[in-house]
């Protein structure tokens, strides 16, 4: 009785849903499916602007009563950010894994003190090509029916496991696409880092720059030896210095650690692969911003394998050398047209409002917005 109610209400709401194409029946959907109708109407759909920075950016406890942890339910997406799947484990994200631009940007805030326009700037690079549009929803794994029915191919509307949209080559605990599953924690990834050799990896079984810098060459140098199809340019270039910094920006205790850049490898596991804040977890103080990110020794320029062991240097990419941010707008500019070459009007309009909220995140950039939808 109670299901079938529940169904003539969600069919009646899927009626009149714009985003929901009516000729389609409830009665043939998968309970994935009809979870996405629903939660179509839960948020409100459509594109939105970012919300606003958050005022406190002091320390506090995070692994507090509010956010338990809670593993992963038969159906929640998890995927290849740690920081993503940590928030989504402890319900700053929804534990579904599936959230809409807009509450991506408030929980690495309020969970990690992710600064505003890095967090808005990663999550709109990564929504304009992994997102859906119209429902304003995105996986932060795999592709599912949840975040709403898809657009007309060439958009792939695919979360964030897509490979090479936004998710790109030589992780520090994730494999190469080409080479192994692209989003799992991979144990003998972990373990290059955790086993203490001459070259300070885990000095005393902790992290720190230095070492996080020689793990991110060395898997730079995996990759350009075995993965034929290695590309190492804008976004994933900035992405792949920016997140070797990550671990020891977001994952520290500020209770444990005020001031050193040094994570302990329990800690840096329970993130990396277990989605957990250790426990009594504190953020840490202060935001950490597109200003404060730093490239740990950048000493390999973009660019990608033409076959194996032969990396080619992409002389229009400009890397870290000025300009980069403007570059990689641009570029997922470009990809995100290429993706809807003919949008229906309501969702060149979501395009529109989104393209102009990933713009946003720059600030005050050098570049030109661009108008690949129309103003
Ligand atoms: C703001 C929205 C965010 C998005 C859309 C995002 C997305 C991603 C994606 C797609 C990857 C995979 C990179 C690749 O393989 O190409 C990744 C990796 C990573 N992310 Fe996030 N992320 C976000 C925020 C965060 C936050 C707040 C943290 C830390 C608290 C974080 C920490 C990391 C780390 C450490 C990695 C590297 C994992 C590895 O190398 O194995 N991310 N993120």
């Amino acid at each position: 009785m109670f299901s079938s109610l529940l169904t003539a209400s969600l069919l009646s709401l899927a009626l009149s849903a714009s985003a929901f194409p009516e000729y389609r029946s409830l009665a043939g959907l998968s309970a994935a499916e009809v979870r996405a109708v629903a939660r179509t109407f839960q948020s409100t759909p459509g594109a939105q602007p970012p919300p606003p920075a958050i005022n406190d950016t002091s320390s506090k406890l995070v692994f507090d009563d509010a956010h338990p942890y809670e593993p992963a339910r038969p159906g929640d997406i998890r995927g290849p950010c740690p920081g993503l799947n940590t928030l989504a484990s402890h319900g700053y994200l929804d534990r579904s894994g599936i959230a809409t631009p807009g509450e991506i940007i408030t929980a690495v805030q309020e969970g990690f003190n992710m600064g505003w326009d890095l967090a808005a700037f990663v999550t709109y690079a990564a929504f304009v090509v992994d997102g859906n549009h119209l429902t304003n929803l995105l996986s932060i794994g795999e592709k599912t029916p949840e975040t709403g029915p898809d657009a007309p191919a060439p958009a792939i509307i695919g979360g964030l496991n897509t490979h090479g949209a936004f998710e790109g080559d030589a992780s520090t605990t994730r494999d190469d696409f080409a080479l192994g599953n692209n989003f799992l924690f991979n144990e003998t990834l972990f373990d290059q880092v955790s086993i203490s050799s001459g070259d300070r990896l885990w000095v005393n079984g902790t992290l720190d720059i230095t070492s996080a810098a020689v793990h991110r060459h060395n898997r730079i140098l995996d990759s350009m030896a075995r993965n034929p199809n290695f590309t190492f340019t804008t976004p994933r270039y900035l992405t792949a210095y920016a997140e070797t910094t990550f671990p020891l920006a977001f994952f520290v205790s500020h209770q444990k650690s005020d001031t050193s850049l040094s994570l302990g490898l329990d800690d840096a596991r329970s993130f990396l692969q277990n989605n957990k804040f250790p426990d009594g977890f504190y953020r840490r103080n202060g935001s950490y911003g597109l200003t404060e990110v730093f490239a740990p020794f950048p000493d390999v320029l973009p660019g990608k394998n033409e076959g194996v062991g032969n990396y080619v240097v992409d002389p229009e990419d400009p890397g870290f050398n000025g300009g980069g941010l403007c570059y990689a707008y641009y570029k997922q500019s470009n990809l995100t047209l290429a993706m809807y070459p003919d949008p229906t009007d309501e969702l060149r309009t979501a395009l529109q409002q989104n393209m102009a909220s990933f713009y946003s995140a720059l600030g005050d950039p050098t570049c030109e917005e661009v108008f690949p939808f129309g103003q």
